[in-house]
């Protein structure tokens, strides 16, 4: 009996799993470069090497905000402000953007949230 019980469950379990196949899959994206990489050559020139800010190239300080204030932040700075808002609008790179990420200069929000919290955080 515990055995025929146990098949069912096994065989329960299989067709739980095998039923999320059919729902659409999230987007998998690979980046081409770590946030470390996609930092040095498209961001450090305006927000310094270790994040402290670039005065100028009006580039703000990024070492002394929090994570989730970083992943907020980054997430306007890549959806041109549009989003949730911070106010953040991030003009200056907007229009490169596009150019960037076609070179495969994109990066994931958080991690790039999560690289320069613990690069460059002076407050922790
Ligand atoms: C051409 C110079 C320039 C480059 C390159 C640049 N930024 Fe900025 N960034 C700015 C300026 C200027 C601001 C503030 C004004 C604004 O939001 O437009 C800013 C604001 C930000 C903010 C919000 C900070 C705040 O205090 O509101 C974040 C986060 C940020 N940048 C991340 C990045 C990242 C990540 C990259 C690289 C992918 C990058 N920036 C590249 C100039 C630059």
């Amino acid at each position: 009996m515990k055995k025929i019980i146990l098949a069912l469950f096994a065989g329960t379990a299989l067709l739980f799993l095998s039923g999320c196949g059919d729902k659409p899959k999230a987007e998998v994206v690979t980046y081409k470069y770590t946030p470390a990489e996609v930092y040095k050559a498209t961001c450090s020139h305006c927000h310094g090497e270790k994040g402290e800010g670039m005065a100028e190239k009006k580039g703000p300080a990024l070492n002394k905000k929090t994570l989730q204030e970083l992943e907020m932040e980054l997430f306007d700075v890549k959806n041109g402000g549009l989003g949730q808002s911070t106010a953040t609008e991030h003009e200056v790179m907007e229009h490169n953007m596009k150019k960037l990420s076609e070179k495969g200069y994109t990066y994931d929000i958080k991690a790039m949230a999560k690289y320069l919290f613990d690069s460059f955080n002076i407050i922790k």
